[in-house]
């Protein structure tokens, strides 16, 4: 049976400021949802929520980039940006960038990880949703999932894993893709997603199955829109058990809360938070970021759940970590490394700085005052 689930998420405004989504938004997403299952667009939809941002996860049978299904989500959100403005929320519409629908989404805005497969007879997957952070964010879990036999122990002792995955790595300053043969160029692979505001993990395959076993949202807003429009707040679809990892190794990387760029005006390093769907609300300096996982079992196409999986208490000690990070990382106020470097700032005044006292820069004097002027020279500088 050959099914497509699609997350398909926008920021239609924040309840309050971005720190979450109103139950009204909630409730005429859910109306339009129920109403697209009894008319057999789709198979099954549940609609969920982390920080401001609305998550549209549905199965259906038209594949990725469908127009069908795309025009759906484009009207549904176009509702929930009704209501918005009803209430007065921050940012009504927030992430809707386009004013007509065309097609499909692509470059409008809301973003979107969809992943089209061969239903197995049992077929675990995890939706993961995440506010202030972006699409890089998953670049480190999914090394961690997928490459790191510390984390996954399948990588190991499963003989359908043993041979390794392939990483479709996208770089988005530049607009091409590639493919890393994992393990053998691992080594390769961390050099571009180690750098993870401009190469992204697009999606993993596995070599023994041939099945693709893992898709994020890869949009940029801000690289869409040329200005700042929030954080992308990224998705991310993964499917465990039976030659992938277990539910456990999917979940393993969070246990550690790494940083990510976004956070206050999407321009801050801070810890990436693991937490329950009642959690997932980012106050604190609008944030830390979050990230919550929703379990579910796909049978016959229908969404089984969800397991509300950070609901556990073997991630308080994550939590806590992030909020100490939090602490140790706040305590620099405008300094890097808590301030993002000038060049992936999603904010700033900089220009408009630049141009106003631009005639006040005087040159040093020139020739240049050698470096080593006033020091003595070192014993290496003294050989010749
Ligand atoms: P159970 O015996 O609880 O089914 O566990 C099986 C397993 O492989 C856990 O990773
Ligand atoms: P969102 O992308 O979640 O709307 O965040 C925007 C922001 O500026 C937070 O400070
Ligand atoms: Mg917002
Ligand atoms: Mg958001
Ligand atoms: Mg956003
Ligand atoms: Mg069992």
């Amino acid at each position: 049976l050959l099914i497509t689930l699609s997350i398909i998420k926008a920021d239609t405004g924040g309840f309050v400021g971005h720190s979450a989504v109103h139950p009204d938004m909630m409730a005429a997403a859910r109306h339009a949802m129920d109403r697209a299952v009894r008319s057999e667009l789709l198979i099954d939809g549940h609609v969920a929520s982390c920080g401001d941002d609305v998550s549209l996860i549905m199965t259906h049978r038209y594949g990725a980039d469908s127009q069908l299904i795309h025009s759906f989500a484009w009207d549904t959100f176009q509702t929930t940006t009704g209501v918005a403005r009803e209430l007065g929320l921050y940012g009504a519409g927030q992430d809707l960038l386009s004013d007509a629908f065309s097609g499909n989404l692509r470059g409008m805005g809301p973003g979107y990880a969809e992943l089209e497969f061969d239903e197995r007879p049992s077929e675990p997957v995890v939706c993961f949703l995440a506010d202030k952070t972006e699409p890089g964010a998953w670049n480190y879990p999914l090394y961690k999932m997928f490459a790191d036999p510390f984390n996954t122990a399948g990588l190991v002792i499963d003989a359908k894993m043993h041979a390794g995955f392939v990483f479709e790595v996208y770089d988005l300053f530049e607009e091409k893709w590639i493919c890393f043969d994992c393990p053998a160029e691992l080594y390769d692979m961390l050099m571009y997603i180690g750098a993870p505001a401009r190469y992204v993990v697009h999606g993993v395959r596995s070599k023994t199955l041939g099945e693709t076993a893992a898709a994020t949202s890869t949009q940029r807003l801000s690289l869409i829109a040329g200005r700042y429009v929030g954080k992308d707040d990224p998705v991310m679809i993964v499917r465990a058990q039976s030659g992938l990892p277990a539910l456990g190794e999917v979940l393993e990387p969070f246990a550690f809360p790494f940083t990510v760029g976004g956070c206050m005006r999407g321009s801050h390093h801070a810890p990436f938070m693991p937490v329950s769907v009642g959690h997932a609300h980012p106050a604190r300096f609008d944030g830390p970021p979050r990230v919550v996982a929703l379990g579910f079992q796909i049978h016959d196409g229908r969404l089984v759940g969800p397991r509300d999986l950070f609901a556990d208490p073997s991630f308080d000690e994550a939590r806590h970590q992030a909020n100490l990070a939090m602490d140790y990382l706040r305590r620099h106020g405008p300094f890097e490394p808590h301030r993002l470097p000038l060049e992936d700032l999603e904010y700033t005044t900089m220009p408009q700085i630049q141009a106003r006292i631009a005639d006040r820069w005087t040159p040093l004097p020139s020739p240049p005052v050698p470096a080593t002027a006033g020091r003595p020279a070192s014993a290496g500088a003294a050989k010749s």
